[in-house]
């Protein structure tokens, strides 16, 4: 009864409001890119001004290119008031490069990393990544697409012309409160948006065309259709190609997962149809349902109309074809070399559990990752470089959650005690793992060690990550010494070091001199040392393995592991 009458409050309301056309983001190619993050206002509802933030404008992010093998800078200038970070989802770069929480861009601060481009072809994304503020600086508008090509992307037929046969959809639900700000955390996300616009339509040419499917919502997932129950062609998950096309007619996207598709329109010309999520045909545990939860559900949940609904994303007015179209699809995509199984080096087994036992936090949390809570000064796993790993992830909670890893993609092996679905068969960054199941996916850990910063792996439901459904890894080179500036003359011995270690520089130090030591996030940490004519003895029996910086008055004079 209820239900009835939500599902025609949605359609009425749907029905009120005039189509509007799709916004598509602004394209920019590099090597390098100014992105400023600023806040601005957008008509989510006709006439009413919301306060939004975006990059380079009102709301969202212009869709960056790379070329795979280019090395990109990405100057992100943040013009708001808080500080933020920006991360780039799915990509392969160093730790400091990450854009995870540890590389805070404070106020009217510029962060520049450079990085090589070393994922293949596919569809990725960025946002903000700040503790404890993704939700609100993701549901305020920072979200924007990367797509990255290459040599066997290039090489197949495939629709390329960005806003013409090879469209960007960036899927999300928001929560406005009466005086239509952007909320965060609540189950009242009931405004639909494709690029930031409600009752968004797209004319599309009569031909094969792509879309580049990203769920950036805070926590719904959708399963995506068409209304005419046409068949799709899926050709990438997150991290790019699949070996062949996979021939479907639904897709399941959960936040921060990306797919390919390609749909044929050849013989739609003239009509129109919608992109819908068929959310009623959800298995319960999945936010987007009909329901979560068997003793309670999260707070509101069935007060949302979407809930087990199917409802409209996009209006796809099919016309004229475009001069040179693409008509078929490929029969055959990528090479996916699999990582053997009898090369393991290390399992692990993340559990995901509420931190505190009642029927409430079995859906509403807060949940932890191996029974804790994500803290900014706490490395949870620690990862040698070059190894291969099988992560088990289990899920002992009523909702089901987006597990995300950052540095890696890997290979789901084995899908709650069965092979993969078609659709989770390619390189996978984000992997959804349903109420009381697990998941495992095979990976390695290549290229980049660092000893100091970590890399990030969370739940992708916004508010989880932001209440502490994260943890960190550090990927180390156990063959790797810090080397000290030789120019400097200044010597650290023995690096790494125990329970002492001895700085000795070329002159003598005065003997009032400060000697401070600051762990990897800048924290100072209680040294004892001796001056000793030009050297510091520091005792460091003391503090927790890992890299530690010394400052001499007011200069960074070395750095040294402890072990
Ligand atoms: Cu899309 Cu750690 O994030
Ligand atoms: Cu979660």
């Amino acid at each position: 009864m209820k239900r009835t009458f939500a599902a025609t409050f949605i359609l009425c309301a749907q029905y009120a409001f005039a189509q509007n056309p799709l916004f598509i983001p602004e394209l920019l190619e590099g090597p390098s890119f100014d992105l400023q993050i600023q806040t601005g206002t957008t008509q989510f509802f006709p006439g009413i001004n919301t306060p939004t933030f975006g990059i380079n404008g009102n709301v969202l992010s212009p869709t960056l290119v790379f070329n795979k093998g280019e090395t990109v800078t990405l100057n992100v200038t943040n013009n708001l008031t808080s500080s933020t970070t920006m991360h780039w989802h799915g990509l392969h770069v160093a730790a400091m490069n990450d854009g995870g929480p540890h590389q805070i861009i404070e106020e009217e601060a510029t962060w520049s990393p450079q990085f090589e481009v070393m994922n293949n072809a596919g569809t990725f994304w960025y946002h903000p990544h700040g503790e404890g503020k993704t939700d609100l600086h993701v549901s305020k508008g920072l979200a924007g697409m990367i797509i990255v090509r290459d040599d066997v992307e290039a090489a197949l037929e495939l629709p390329r012309t960005y806003g013409v046969d090879d469209f960007p959809i960036i899927v999300q639900t928001k929560s406005f409160d009466v005086l239509n700000q952007v909320q965060i955390a609540t189950q009242a996300d009931t405004t639909v948006m494709v690029n930031a616009i409600v009752n968004p339509y797209l004319d599309v040419p009569a031909q094969v065309v792509r879309f580049r499917l990203l769920d950036g919502s805070s926590e719904r997932s959708y399963l995506i259709g068409f209304s005419n129950n046409m068949n799709f062609f899926q050709i990438a998950t997150d991290g790019g190609l699949l070996e062949e096309p996979f021939e479907t007619n639904r897709l399941r996207l959960s936040p921060g997962e990306r797919a390919e598709i390609l749909v044929d329109l050849a013989a739609l010309q003239g009509e129109t149809i919608y992109m819908m999520s068929y959310s009623s045909e959800f298995p319960d545990g999945i936010i987007g349902a009909e329901t979560v939860g068997m003793l309670a559900e999260p707070e509101g949940y069935s007060d949302n109309p979407l809930n087990g609904l199917d409802f409209e994303l996009l209006q796809l007015n099919v016309a004229e074809p475009t001069a040179n179209p693409v008509t078929t699809v490929p029969t055959s995509l990528a090479t996916i070399t699999p990582i053997s199984i009898d090369d393991i080096d290390v399992e692990r087994t993340i559990t995901f559990a509420p931190l505190e036992m009642g029927p409430d936090n079995m859906v509403e949390g807060p949940f932890g990752m191996n029974g804790v809570q994500f803290n900014m000064e706490v490395i949870n796993e620690t990862v040698q470089l070059d190894d291969i790993e099988l992560w088990t992830l289990t899920n002992q909670t009523q909702v089901a959650h987006p597990f995300h890893i950052h540095d890696i993609q890997f290979l789901v092996v084995d899908f709650n005690g069965d092979n993969p679905p078609a659709d989770q068969s390619g390189w996978k960054d984000v992997v959804l793992v349903m109420p009381m199941q697990s998941v495992s996916f095979i990976t390695k850990f290549e290229d980049f060690a660092d000893p100091v910063t970590p890399y990030m792996y969370h739940c992708h439901l916004l508010h989880h990550e932001d209440e502490g459904m994260m943890g960190s890894f550090l990927v180390v080179d156990p063959n790797s010494v810090v080397e000290v500036d030789e120019d400097s003359g200044i010597l650290c011995y023995p690096n790494p070091a125990n329970s002492e270690t001895t700085i000795q520089l070329e002159q003598s130090i005065g003997k009032n001199s400060a000697v401070r030591v600051f762990d990897v996030i800048g924290k100072s940490v209680e040294v004892q040392y001796e001056i000793q004519e030009n050297r510091i003895i520091l005792h460091t029996e003391k503090l927790s393995p890992g890299l530690y910086n010394v400052m001499l008055d007011d200069k960074t004079i070395t750095q040294f592991i402890k072990k």
